[in-house]
């Protein structure tokens, strides 16, 4: 559809940008955090650790200082579980609460709104041990832990998100470490509803002690493309949408299982148990609004009964497969970055229209941006238009689906500041700030504004009249 008009950004959009906790603040074990998942995972060959980062956690100061220059409205950041719980659950420790209070209170100084994600991939280590998600007892943990956060930062955080990308954890198996069950479909759609079910609970929890806060999911949601329109594909790309988009939303919103999902997991023997009083509790949790990451579409075709169609590399970015479900397709339409990840900024208006005509909720946007290769030249210059040329593109989408009466209240991009990348380390920059540091060098960690920077704070600053 073509507007004559456009409709201009709300008056209060929250303009921002996102990080997580074990990609940005280092620190891994200081002042009492506990490990987590991530502190003991397989660091693919050639890419640093998280143990240094991008230092956050030591010049927080510097860095909300450059958010305030950029003219944030807004930073989403995640909460380490083991912070505030080294063990995930039992003893709080007092320096890792104080951290993020100290977090919040330089953030409010500038006026920027805090947006917490509660958990962001890392499981406490002690509660991995004990299964993780796939035991019940960390949906009391979560709950606890949640319950702190609130009574320690209620009064200054408006908007929480509970878990990021619940639906990359499942789809890609990462949620899960090392384990090795015999159905392993089974034991992560248990870990699934767990997690959903802890979901539910802190939302309605957040309502019960917060009345003023909101509270929303966080998955990765992806409009997903037939690869052609032939009836099978089209077929294909309903299940993929059901199964790796609704499944999440439907529950989180509607408190029940998407039918499509639900017959999938029926048939590959992976339907979870369902405790008595679990859908009850799904139905009393209802988010306030929906925050999602969209990086691009996603693109299948049919897939044969027992043809070979897994290919997971674990990039979550990369269709996967199933048999006799659906089958990954490279879309010839898109160009793609460096990483092999399709660019497509029309296909992020198709996603904002879709979710929103299914829940018709408002949505912010806690992820979207270009992961590259930056080069720090001389006399301190970064110079990235393609991350410019990216965020403009999907900021313009951004503005047609808000003419197109999708309710967007807020973007925030990945990332706030450089960062270490889920899988390709550190040479993998996103942020609108540079930190100067190798894979294995640390050099100073020096901060360098990128040409991204400057970019951002005109658009913010013009409240997006001037892309
Ligand atoms: C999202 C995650 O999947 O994508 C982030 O929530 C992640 O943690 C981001 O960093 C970008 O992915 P990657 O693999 O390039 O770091």
């Amino acid at each position: 559809m073509k507007h004559k008009q456009l409709k201009q950004f709300p008056n209060n959009f929250l303009w921002g940008a996102s990080t997580s906790a074990y990609q940005v603040e280092g620190a891994w074990d200081e002042d009492g955090k506990g490990p987590s998942i991530i502190d003991v995972k397989r660091i693919p060959e050639g890419t640093t650790d998280y143990k240094v980062a991008s230092d956050h956690y030591h010049r927080y100061k510097e860095d909300v200082k450059l958010m305030a220059e950029m003219g944030f409205k807004a930073y989403r950041f995640s909460i380490a579980w083991t912070r505030i719980f080294p063990e995930g659950t039992g003893e709080i420790n007092q320096k890792g609460i104080d951290f993020y209070n100290n977090l919040i209170n330089e953030l409010l100084k500038y006026n920027i709104e805090p947006i917490v994600t509660m958990y962001h991939f890392d499981m406490p280590l002690a509660l991995d041990k004990k299964g993780g998600w796939g035991n019940r007892e960390t949906v009391d943990a979560f709950e606890t832990y949640a319950k702190v956060l609130f009574e320690n930062y209620g009064d200054r955080v408006k908007y929480w998100l509970t878990i990021n990308e619940q639906n990359m954890m499942i789809l890609h198996g990462s949620a899960i470490l090392g384990k090795d069950g015999e159905n392993m479909e089974k034991e992560l759609y248990q870990q699934n509803h767990h997690m959903l079910v802890a979901q539910a609970k802190v939302m309605k929890l957040c309502h019960e002690m917060l009345p003023q806060a909101k509270i929303g999911p966080a998955p990765n949601i992806s409009y997903i493309y037939p690869a052609t329109s032939k009836p099978d594909d089209v077929l294909a790309a309903q299940n993929f949408s059901a199964i790796r988009n609704w499944l999440y939303l439907d529950v989180a919103v509607f408190g029940r299982y998407n039918n499509l999902a639900w017959s999938f997991l029926e048939e590959r023997d992976a339907i979870p148990s369902i405790q008595e009083g679990d859908m009850e509790i799904l139905k009393a949790g209802k988010p306030d609004f929906i925050a999602f990451n969209y990086y691009s579409t996603k693109t299948v075709e049919a897939a044969l009964d027992g043809e070979n169609v897994k290919n997971d590399t674990g990039d979550q970015e990369l269709a996967v497969g199933e048999a006799g479900v659906y089958k990954g397709h490279t879309n010839p339409n898109l160009p793609k970055n460096d990483f092999g990840w399709e660019i497509d900024p029309v296909g992020f208006r198709t996603t904002l229209r879709e979710i929103y005509s299914r829940y018709h909720l408002p949505l912010i946007i806690t992820e979207n941006g270009l992961g590259a290769f930056d080069t720090l030249e001389e006399g301190d210059i970064v110079n990235d238009p393609y991350r410019i040329n990216y965020l403009r593109a999907h900021m313009e989408q951004i503005q047609l689906a808000i003419t197109d009466g999708v309710d967007v209240f807020g973007y925030c991009p990945w990332s706030a500041i450089d960062l270490i990348s889920t899988h390709q380390g550190s040479k993998k920059r996103y942020g609108f700030i540079f930190v100067n540091r190798d894979e294995f060098d640390l050099k100073d960690l020096r901060r360098v504004r990128k040409q991204s920077f400057y970019w951002y704070q005109n658009v913010i600053k013009t409240n997006g009249a001037e892309l």
